[in-house]
């Protein structure tokens, strides 16, 4: 018998919870507040925990994160308000198994009940081989089939076996990391280890040390030897990440390793060579920064060996829906859902959009996707895009002119289409998503001569 504890301020509904679960043979308590909740979560551990999410003081949420940092084996399904998706979709990247819209029925409620707590166990007994493995079923893997994204592929392989340092390149989130992991897996040093180095992360004060180690009492709080990191990579690969957010303080240091592949712990006379492959990775323009004065010319030309360009997903279009559809078949699986496919309009929404942040965006929209979807098909009303619709203005594709800009006006106009095509031509829902009134918007319409009508389906 599961233990369940339902929380809900209502007392009517509070009561038709309890008995409904009860009747399903499940050991049910309800509490009418958040405080309850979390006091009950102390002394007992329950299975499962429905929660909704409005409540007083403490919220639906701090009642989940409680529960979760209680223990993180007991799922949570939390109740929302029709229209508050926003707060659904919060609690389950928190940790929720799922949610239930108001009003549900008791049917509804006993389903999701017995999915999450079939989940519940299916994890106790799976957990043993998940330490073990990440995720057997999916091992990382480059997913593209456009012809920019192929010549990516066959340079990764081509490059995998030599010792050069490699100089990725790339706007943020089209795969600059996977790419850099890739190399090493496909390199002779596949069995060695992989070190990263974020370079955007470390201060300054602390870059030598951390990267070259120290000798206890070098330096106050020095407290015991330690090895840096280039050294911890010997025999391995070496990933700067973000190498344009380095220092120039700290990047003759750099510099001199990379010329010499030897290191110096701080507070050692005696300099150790170390044998690693180096990967450095950026989404700044280095040759922009060598002019500014922010980095250097000499350390650009050591780090830039072999150059891998990573194009943006808006330049390879074809790749968009073979990402997405390998990104969907991770998510449902990982979430337990029972998304499938994309539908074509969605492919539609999916392949128009410029994806500014590249293919971690598109994880992203796909992640959420499958959280929202209840089919196995996934329809263009899942897909969340922030900023969908706006036109590509074709910044980042190294154009210095403005010949292919535009207007303020055109901009507002290919908006107002965009969004009319996606909520087929009526008005009152994209005046909605436009966040403008009816009648502003009607007014739009005639100053663009744009025939709304014309999108009806
Ligand atoms: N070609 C690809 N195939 C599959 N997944 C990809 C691909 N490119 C990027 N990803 C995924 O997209 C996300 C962002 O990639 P990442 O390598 O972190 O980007 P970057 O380092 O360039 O910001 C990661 O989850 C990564 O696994
Ligand atoms: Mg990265």
């Amino acid at each position: 018998m599961a233990q369940l504890l339902v929380v809900e301020d209502q007392p009517a509904l509070r009561q038709t919870m309890t008995i409904a679960l009860s009747r399903a043979g499940h050991a049910v308590e309800g509490v009418g507040s958040g405080e309850e909740a979390l006091a009950r979560t102390q002394e007992t551990l329950y299975d499962l925990v429905i929660t909704d999410l409005r409540l007083g003081e403490v919220d639906g949420l701090e009642v989940l994160k409680g529960v979760k940092a209680r223990d993180a084996d007991t799922e949570v399904v939390v109740a929302t308000a029709y229209g508050s998706i926003d707060s659904a979709v919060e609690a389950i990247r928190a940790g929720a198994f799922d949610y239930v819209t108001k009003p549900f029925t008791p049917d509804q409620l006993l389903h999701v009940v017995d999915r999450a707590l079939e989940r519940r166990r299916l994890k106790t007994e799976v957990r043993y081989l998940n330490r073990r493995l990440e995720d057997p079923n999916d091992p990382p893997e480059l997913v593209g089939e456009s012809e920019r994204f192929q010549r990516v592929l066959g340079i990764v392989r081509e490059w995998a076996s030599s010792d050069s340092t490699i100089l990725v390149t790339g706007e943020t989130g089209t795969g600059k990391d996977l790419v850099a992991r890739m190399i090493q897996r496909l390199s002779p040093r596949a069995d060695e280890v992989f070190v990263v180095v974020n370079c955007a992360t470390i201060p300054s004060a602390l870059f030598e040390s951390e990267l070259f180690g120290h000798m206890k009492g070098a330096f106050s709080g020095a407290t015991r030897n330690r090895k840096g990191l280039a050294q911890e990579a010997d025999g391995g690969t070496l990933f700067l990440d973000e190498v344009g957010e380095l220092p120039m303080a700290v990047q003759p240091q750099l510099l001199r390793f990379l010329e010499t592949g030897e290191i110096r712990p701080i507070g050692q006379n005696r300099s150790v060579t170390v044998d690693t492959r180096v990967i450095a990775a950026t989404n700044r323009d280095l040759r922009a920064m060598i002019s500014e004065g922010t980095f250097r010319e000499d350390l650009y030309y050591r780090l830039n060996v072999l150059p891998l360009d990573l194009p943006p997903l808006r330049q390879r279009v074809e790749d968009i829906v073979p990402l997405a559809t390998r990104f969907l078949t991770r998510f449902a699986r990982r979430l337990g859902r029972q998304a499938e496919s994309f539908s074509q309009e969605a492919q539609e929404v999916l392949t128009a959009y410029g994806w500014p942040g590249n293919v971690r965006e598109l994880e992203n929209v796909v992640e959420r996707a499958v959280m929202l979807a209840r089919g196995a098909v996934i329809h263009p009303e899942h897909l969340f895009m922030p900023d969908a619709e706006r036109p590509d203005l074709g910044q980042g594709g190294g154009e210095g002119g403005v010949g292919d800009l535009i207007s303020l006006a055109e901009l507002e106009r290919r908006q107002i289409l965009a969004i009319l095509k996606r909520v087929s031509g009526n008005q009152k829902k994209a005046a909605s998503v436009l966040d403008i009134s009816k009648s502003t918007l009607w007014r739009k319409l005639k100053e663009y001569g744009i025939d709304a009508a014309s999108f009806a389906k």
